[in-house]
């Protein structure tokens, strides 16, 4: 958690630990040590300032340990978020360009074999791709990552009757760099 926190945050959380530390290794140690008796006949106001700095050291925790909400605003980073559970860290797949999609699209040789109305493709050998939101829901998938992983390792997770599943080759890793493939999934879910 402490990882999570900003720098001016994890220099308060430490200063105060290492002064609840020094007041405790003084009242343990170096104060028994000069006066046998010790706290003795300061024994409340002792009682006092140490239910002092424990609220002080809790407050600091409270203060400091919690991390100002960053707004997480473009898409494709890592977001780290802290809570009282630990750490979760989600990874937002990044939001292609659909207009550049396009060109992928068209330079893919996509069009021999698929539909897909805003390109003006009418293939047939596979599936009509203006209904990939429906073939996504029949997988049971967000249609982001379900038409993703079919470009990437065909033959994809729901396929309609009738059509080859040997047929489209992987167009993932060397045959399109990560940016053409989130490009061309914006271009074909965005539509
Ligand atoms: C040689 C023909 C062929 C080419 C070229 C081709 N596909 Fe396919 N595609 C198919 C066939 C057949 C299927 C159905 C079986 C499968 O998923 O492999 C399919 C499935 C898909 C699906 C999943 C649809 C579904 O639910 O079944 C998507 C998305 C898709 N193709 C996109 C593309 C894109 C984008 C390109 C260009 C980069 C492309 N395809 C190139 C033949 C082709």
């Amino acid at each position: 958690m402490l990882f999570a926190l900003s720098t001016s945050h994890k220099i308060g959380l430490a200063t105060m630990g290492a002064i609840f530390i020094i007041y405790s290794l003084v009242s343990a140690f170096i104060l028994p040590r000069r006066n046998p008796n010790f706290p003795g006949r300061y024994l409340v106001p002792y009682i006092l300032l140490s239910i002092g700095m424990f609220a002080l050291m809790m407050g600091a925790v409270l203060v400091f340990g919690k991390e100002p909400k960053v707004a997480e605003a473009s898409a494709g980073t890592t977001t780290t978020q802290t809570s009282t559970t630990g750490t979760t860290t989600t990874s937002t797949p990044s939001t292609g360009d659909p207009a550049a999609g396009k060109v992928v699209f068209m330079n893919s040789g996509c069009s021999a074999c698929h539909k897909f109305t805003a390109a003006g493709a009418s293939g047939t050998v596979g599936p009509d791709l203006d209904n990939l939101a429906e073939y996504a829901m029949h997988a049971n998938q967000p249609v982001e990552p379900f038409t993703s992983a079919a470009i990437e390792h065909p033959p994809a997770a729901y396929v309609p009757p009738g059509y080859p599943t040997n047929v489209m080759q992987p167009y993932g890793g060397v045959t399109m760099t990560p940016t053409q493939l989130s490009d061309l999934v914006a271009f074909l879910t965005t539509q």
